[in-house]
């Protein structure tokens, strides 16, 4: 079955009891038992329920994988991983991850003695000395990066893992399963915010790990039921319902977004376009070798000060100003002051995420719109 038949059917049979051609949302917290522990497989909610398992499998076969794990968010989703962790264990990560992500290990995990330090996965050479010299537990890759959209070859990092006993995570929020497979590439486990292009408008917050490893899936089945990291039925379902145009939605998100780097990559008041279906980004081999298609943020650094930029923020019409990415409507962050701004400033320019850095959600609205509220934002500045 192809990607697009198994995002509507996988996992959303019609309901038996009733033939509804879409499963129902199973609003309750507990079930009904016939004897003490004796039931239809799920027995509370924080546990399990038809919900999440419906999601499950269809987002663990998207992704190529067996076993999938559902969470309250694409952070509670990390933050089972980690708590799969223990004291004195060290993670490795890509020196440019979603400001979230970063403060989780920094501000939190740290606490508890597990240790975090940022690499430059871009350089695999790096990665290989970092991997020998720190001895991690966890390589924690992202790939494209949030905001710089950096790229780092997968399927060379997980050589190195592999050799060295270290389990690789990729998260694959930007370029989602459509555009890219790590699992398939040799990753361990694969973490998406669902929040983002899977639920795909807006309206829910959720988070997915998925794996072939069956001892994992269990560990994180355990971690969440302990730890109380479950999404809400209905939230698992909102999700589910927004999976099923994901296909046709990466296309019109993609091609518009190229659209709008070439058209900026042109601009007089812009510097730096990053995005990694230009034949000028950095790493522009290794993305058209390991990711179908280049999806749809665009980041921009124009040549404009704080001010200007701010500035430049308030003229948008059809773009919103607001933090979150992956929705059909276009979305426009300033990251240093609203999605990074708990990345310490020195830390965030060590990566390359200056002030002026402007980061576009391109959505699926009309390509002309879009490029005429760029130009005209441009030109009030
Ligand atoms: C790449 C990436 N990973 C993880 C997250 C965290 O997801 P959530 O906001 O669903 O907790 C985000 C949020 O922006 C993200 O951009």
């Amino acid at each position: 079955m192809k990607f697009s038949t198994k995002a509507i059917h996988i996992g959303q049979k019609p309901d038996k009891e009733t033939g509804a051609v879409i499963p129902p949302i199973y609003m309750t917290s507990t079930y009904y038992q016939e004897a003490p522990a004796v039931h239809k497989g799920y027995d509370y909610t924080r546990a399990g329920n038809p919900n999440f398992s419906n999601l499950e499998e269809t987002l663990a076969s998207l992704e190529n994988g067996k076993y999938a794990t559902v969470f309250s968010s694409g952070l509670g989703a990390t933050n089972g991983i980690i708590s799969t962790l223990k004291s004195g264990d060290l993670v490795l990560g890509t020196n440019d991850l979603y400001g979230g992500t970063y403060r989780i290990f920094n501000k939190i995990y740290n606490n508890f003695g597990i240790l975090f330090k940022s690499i430059d996965t871009q350089d695999v050479n790096a990665v290989e000395d970092a991997v020998k010299k720190h001895k991690p537990v966890l390589l924690f890759l992202e790939t494209p990066t949030n905001p710089l959209l950096k790229i780092s070859d997968i399927e060379a990092i997980a050589e190195i893992t592999h050799k060295h006993g270290v389990k690789l995570v990729v998260d694959n929020t930007f370029a989602t399963p459509y555009f890219q497979n790590p699992l398939d590439l040799g990753a361990d486990y694969v973490l998406h915010s669902t929040t983002k292009y899977i639920g795909g408008h807006s309206d829910v917050i959720g988070g997915v790990v998925i794996t072939n490893d069956k001892e994992m899936k269990d560990k994180l089945d355990f971690v969440r039921m302990s730890v109380g990291l479950n999404p809400s039925p209905f939230d698992t379902w909102l999700t589910a319902r927004g999976l099923k145009t994901l296909a046709v939605r990466m296309e019109r998100h993609a091609e518009n977004a190229m659209q709008i780097a070439k058209y900026l990559q042109n601009h007089p008041k812009v510097e730096r376009v990053f995005y990694p279906g230009l034949s000028t980004h950095k790493n522009y081999e290794i993305a058209e070798k390991q990711m179908k298609g280049f999806s749809g943020i665009v980041s921009v650094e124009f040549k404009l000060n704080l001010n200007e930029s701010k500035k430049l923020l308030s003229k948008f019409n059809v773009f919103t100003l607001a933090e979150s990415l992956g929705g059909i409507e276009s979305l426009v962050d300033h990251p240093a002051s609203m999605t990074h701004a708990s990345i310490p400033k020195e830390e965030r320019e060590k990566s390359g995420l200056f002030d002026g850095l402007i980061r576009f959600s391109v959505g699926i609205e009309n390509i002309e719109d879009l490029k005429k509220d760029i130009e005209s934002a441009l030109k009030a500045v």
